[in-house]
């Protein structure tokens, strides 16, 4: 991962945050979980988003193997606690949580199949995964750059094939996209208010799997 400071400060900078603002607000547009409820922040980094979902009322745990990222986020607090950890294994009992998310990490692991298997066993309610988008003018204009160097691009198709062996099968299934536009000017924030979130081509794929309605 990028060094933490850095990461954190184009979270800052007028399009990372035109960015987290619009990839946070497609989760949760789709996920719409109840104040109070407890969240898996899944390789949490910096602790950006988990500190957005406990803005939002919820608690929240992140776990991130980068020991640089935890100590990072420890720091800024707000969050329940931070774990060292990977998605492959994650250290928690089944259904520890209400819900648990993992917001462009997934993309940084080499079995996402199973890495989402073990966010629905720990999960009582449900899972919602932001991912990069192959499919979008974001992989075209940005795929190996910066903070993107080593992630994985993928699909919505690709992603569908990582739900099959889930069990118990998701009841319900909600998905979208954001970040239509990479520049983030004028053009990008007019187009993203506009566009419909459930239209596949954003630079961010948001797919919420529920096991309860
Ligand atoms: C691009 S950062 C995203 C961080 C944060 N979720 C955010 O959106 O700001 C990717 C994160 O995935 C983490 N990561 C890489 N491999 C992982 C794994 N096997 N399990 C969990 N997290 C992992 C990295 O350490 C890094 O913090």
């Amino acid at each position: 991962m990028t060094e933490p400071a850095r990461y954190e400060a184009w979270y800052h900078s007028g399009r990372g945050a035109w960015i987290g603002d619009a990839e946070f607000a497609l989760m949760m547009a789709l996920l719409r979980p109840r104040p109070g409820a407890t969240l898996l922040d899944v390789g949490s980094g910096t602790g950006y988003f988990s500190r957005r979902f406990v803005s939002a009322g919820l608690c929240v745990t992140g776990i991130d193997p980068d020991t640089e990222a935890l100590r990072y986020a420890r720091a800024l607090g707000s969050a329940e606690g931070y774990a060292a950890g990977t998605a492959l294994a994650l250290p928690f009992a089944d259904e520890a949580f209400d819900y648990s998310a993992a917001v462009t990490s997934l993309c940084f692991v080499d079995d996402p199949a199973r890495a989402l298997a073990e966010m629905w066993r720990v999960s009582r309610k449900g899972v919602v995964l932001g991912l990069l988008n192959r499919r979008s003018l974001l992989y075209r204009r940005k795929r190996g750059i910066g903070g993107y160097q080593g992630a994985r691009w993928d699909t919505q198709q690709e992603v569908d094939w990582w739900f099959e062996s889930l069990a118990p099968r998701p009841v319900a299934l909600q998905r979208g996209s954001a970040v239509f536009l990479p520049g983030g000017g004028w053009p990008a924030r007019l187009l993203e208010r506009v566009l419909p979130g459930r239209l596949p081509w954003g630079g961010f794929l948001a797919v919420c799997l529920f096991k309860t309605l």
